[in-house]
């Protein structure tokens, strides 16, 4: 049996960590394709050499460009890697123009799809990622759901066959994680303390392409009395440089610095005093860690973590921002974090081994030798 992941951009790497690793444990032939979509060293690179992924078999080197572009460019470079290795099944993760192109390549050329974090919606076809969800999902063969409502929101749209309920996959790499923590050194070479800072993420385009909304947030934290830790994106960094100097100066308690590693990451949110985010990984990391969050958006294809009361919609108002960080201020949310399953790529492993058995025995029954 031949498996081929393709992979693409940051949360892409981190989803396909314990799967290899798994790949590895049970001796199958697995190949690794990464698209180009995420290039920089602290986008890509630095989860190779920090999680001990093996480097992929093939980088397309697509890189940036426009979202037809980069899809068309991503379809010719995998196909002619498909047509060369000619894998049993192409695994693709999540929600990215990686995970659409993948899909859609494989089954061109009538290879089975798996999609790992399948289900997941949004409804709003107006974010790139909510296309690329429903198309990858109508055209997989075997759907992996990290929680029961993308297992209904399948059901909703007629998809219930090969659907199951494994968990999160990055559940896994979390609690994996946990024990290299206490050797990283980012919060004294940042100048930190513990619980006395708020860490901001944004990379959605509704916060990014439109400047008022980015401005929006900035505004909502420019006088908190705290200072606020600002890893930057690039596509985010490229929206600031479009804001006035002078606008930016005014940000006098945020501290902007690169992406940073993963391990870094979590230390970071693990000591934040809150987090706010419009990342689906950030969003659910917080959770584990038990720390509130604001998700700097109108709806989370997450919610679960709404349910458990640690995470709050705060779109990109102002208003709303400060009214609910003043409300929360020195209490969690709830103390009820969502408590995930461990061994979702296990799961995930075992149910497609499954269905390969069961591939081979309908094939067997239909030639007359049932295995
Ligand atoms: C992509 C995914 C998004 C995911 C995010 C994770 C799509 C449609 N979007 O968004 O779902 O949440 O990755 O981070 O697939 N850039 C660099 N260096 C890099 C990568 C990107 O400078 O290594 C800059 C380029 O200017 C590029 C921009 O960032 O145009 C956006 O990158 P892109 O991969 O198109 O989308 P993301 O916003 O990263
Ligand atoms: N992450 C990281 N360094 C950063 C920002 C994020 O390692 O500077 C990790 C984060 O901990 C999470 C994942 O990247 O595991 C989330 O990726 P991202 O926010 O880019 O995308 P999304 O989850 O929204 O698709």
């Amino acid at each position: 049996m031949k498996l081929l992941s393709i992979v693409g951009a940051r949360p892409q790497f981190i989803k396909v960590k314990p799967l290899v690793d798994e790949f590895n444990k049970k001796g199958i032939q697995h190949i690794l394709v990464h698209t180009g979509q995420h290039y920089d060293y602290e986008m890509s690179q630095v989860f190779f050499d920090q999680l001990k992924i093996p480097l992929p078999d093939y980088n397309l080197g697509v890189g940036s460009h426009s979202h037809g572009k980069q899809t068309g460019l991503m379809l010719e470079k995998i196909e002619e890697v498909l047509l060369k290795e000619m894998p049993d099944m192409v695994i693709v993760y999540g929600d990215t123009n990686s995970t659409l192109a993948g899909a859609l390549s494989a089954v061109k050329l009538k290879i089975p799809v798996a999609h790992i974090e399948a289900g997941l919606r949004s409804f709003r076809m107006d974010m790139p990622e909510e296309a690329n969800r429903v198309i990858t999902d109508r055209i997989s063969t075997i759907l992996f759901c990290p929680t029961q409502t993308a297992v209904e929101n399948l059901r909703k749209e007629g998809i219930t066959k090969n659907v199951f309920l494994v968990g999160d996959v990055m559940y896994d790499v979390f609690l994996e994680s946990q024990k290299l923590l206490s050797s990283r050194t980012i919060l004294n070479d940042l100048n930190l303390k513990p619980k006395n800072y708020l860490l901001l993420t944004i990379h959605r385009q509704e916060n990014t392409d439109n400047l008022e909304n980015l401005k929006s947030i900035f505004l909502a934290l420019k006088d908190v009395n705290q200072k606020v830790l600002f890893p930057v994106h690039p596509r985010t960094k490229k929206a600031i440089e479009k804001i006035a100097d002078f606008e930016i100066s005014e940000l006098k308690n945020f501290q902007m610095i690169e992406p940073v590693s993963y391990l870094d990451m979590l230390v970071l949110e693990k000591n934040a005093d809150k987090i706010l985010t419009d990342s689906g990984g950030i969003q659910k990391e917080a959770n584990w860690f038990g720390i509130p969050c604001l998700i700097l958006r109108n709806e989370t294809e997450w919610v679960e973590l709404l349910v458990a009361g640690n995470a709050a919609l705060t779109g990109s108002n102002q208003m709303v921002i400060k009214k609910i960080l003043f409300e929360i201020d020195g209490r969690p949310l709830s103390n009820r974090p969502l408590v995930d399953s461990p061994q979702a790529s296990e799961r995930t492993v075992v149910k497609l081994l499954k269905w390969f058995e069961t591939q081979e025995h309908n094939r067997g029954e239909k030639s007359g030798n049932p295995k």
